[in-house]
This record gives structure tokens, C-alpha cells and sequence, in this order.
């Protein structure tokens, strides 16, 4: 059992006061910043841009891990990119399969300079990362309908960790696997944690704590129980 790495969602912290949040997570021990780009299209909801990421990359001390709620990824991503990100996921459903989308976001990723990940919702088979599992650094599995933080996890979203930590094991890779959505101090955190899951999203479990670093420590804690 490896510790999972922790990311905050920064669309739980205080967006006028973004630099304290930011240096309350780095200093107690989150892995990542997850900020999670809506467009109001893919998802309802509009939230953070291509500025916004600029800006956290310039004043975060951990790794950036973007996640890229929008219609249109592939026109979009050089615009993300060129901020370098460390890692960058966009969702197998905003791009056309069948004319080799996906595999043309994971290169222009890789392509970058980046580490690439495809999230899928919690309706989506993931029999569809089969072709792809070789060439990812990461996998995201949504245990939450994208577009709102909040939510409460879907139940049976540990099976599909475990469906993909399977699929990574039988194709002799080992890509980070990716939870998100209703993850704090709770059961869910145990059980993804159990089935194999990596890195552990938590946004209102830790921006709507009063002690940031308690909280990343207790959803570590629950994690390993
Ligand atoms: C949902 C976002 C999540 C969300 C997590 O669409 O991708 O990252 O902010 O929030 P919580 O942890 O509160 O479910
Ligand atoms: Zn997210």
C-alpha cells in the first residue's frame, strides 16, 4: 500500500484570497493543485480560464493537474499548454473517437512537454481507456457527474478504479489513477483507496475546513484505514 497523493480542488478555495489557499495546501503536504477549467458548455457550470491557470503556474511550488472540463479540447489545449501545466486531463467525451481525437490530445500533450490524462464520467465504460492505457501518465475517474463540487459520491465508483487498476496491470503499465468527486473524511476515500486509486481530489472536504493541513492529513488517514 503506497500512501495515495492528495489535490486539492482549488474551486473550493477562496478565489479572493488564492495565494494564502494555495500556500496553506502546499504546506500541509498536498501533492497537487487540481483546478478544474468549466466552460459552461461541456459542464453548466463556468469557472476558471486560461489566465487563471497562468497565474497559479507562476506562484505554485507543487505541480499543477488541470483538469479540462470543455467542448472543443483540441482547439483549446494549445492555449493551456503553453502554460505548462504538469499534468493536463481532458475528458474522452468531448472528443470525436472515431477521428482519432483522442490519441491527437494525448500528442499534443506529450507533445508540450506535459503528462497526460483522459478523465471519463461516471456513465462512461471504462473499456474505452483500453486503447489508450499504454500511453497515459494518468487515468481520471469521476466519481461525481462533473460540474459541481459538492456532490456526493456515486456508489460502485471504486469498482471502476479497480476495473482500471486491472486493466493498467494486464497491459504491464502503471498510469496514476485519479479519483474525483465527493472525497473527504468518509467511506468513498477508503474504498477508492482499496481499489487502488493514487491520487485523491478533495475540494469542499478540504478548502471548507478551518485547518487545511488537518484536513489533507485526515483524508490521508482515512485513506490507509
Ligand atoms: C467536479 C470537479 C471536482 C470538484 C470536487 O466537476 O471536477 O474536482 O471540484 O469537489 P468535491 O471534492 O467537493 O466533490
Ligand atoms: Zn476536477
Amino acid at each position: 500500500f503506497t500512501e495515495p497523493k492528495i489535490a486539492p480542488s482549488i474551486l473550493s478555495a477562496d478565489f479572493m484570497n488564492m495565494e494564502k489557499d494555495i500556500r496553506e495546501i502546499e504546506e500541509g503536504g498536498a501533492a497537487f493543485i487540481h483546478v478544474d477549467v468549466m466552460d459552461g458548455h461541456f459542464v453548466p457550470n463556468l469557472t476558471l480560464g486560461v489566465p487563471f491557470v497562468a497565474g497559479l503556474k507562476r506562484i505554485a511550488n507543487i505541480p499543477l493537474d488541470v483538469h479540462l472540463m470543455i467542448s472543443n479540447p483540441l482547439e483549446q489545449l494549445p492555449w493551456y499548454l503553453e502554460h505548462q501545466p504538469d499534468f493536463v486531463t481532458v475528458h474522452f467525451e468531448s472528443l470525436d473517437e472515431a477521428a482519432g481525437e483522442v490519441d491527437k490530445a494525448v500528442d499534443m500533450i506529450h507533445d508540450a512537454g506535459c503528462k497526460a490524462a483522459i478523465a471519463l464520467k461516471p456513465d462512461c465504460d471504462v473499456e474505452v481507456l483500453r486503447p489508450y492505457i499504454s500511453k497515459l501518465e494518468m487515468v481520471l475517474i469521476m466519481s461525481v457527474y462533473p460540474g459541481f463540487s459538492g456532490q456526493s459520491y456515486i456508489e460502485g465508483s471504486d469498482q471502476r478504479v479497480a476495473a482500471v487498476a486491472a486493466m493498467a496491470r494486464e497491459a504491464g503499465v502503471d498510469p496514476l489513477i485519479e479519483v474525483d468527486g465527493g472525497l473527504s473524511v468518509n467511506d468513498p476515500t477508503r474504498l477508492v483507496a482499496a481499489a487502488g486509486a493514487d491520487v485523491l481530489v478533495a475540494g469542499s472536504g478540504c478548502f471548507k475546513a478551518a485547518d487545511r493541513g488537518a484536513a489533507i492529513q485526515a483524508i490521508k488517514a482515512t485513506a490507509a484505514k
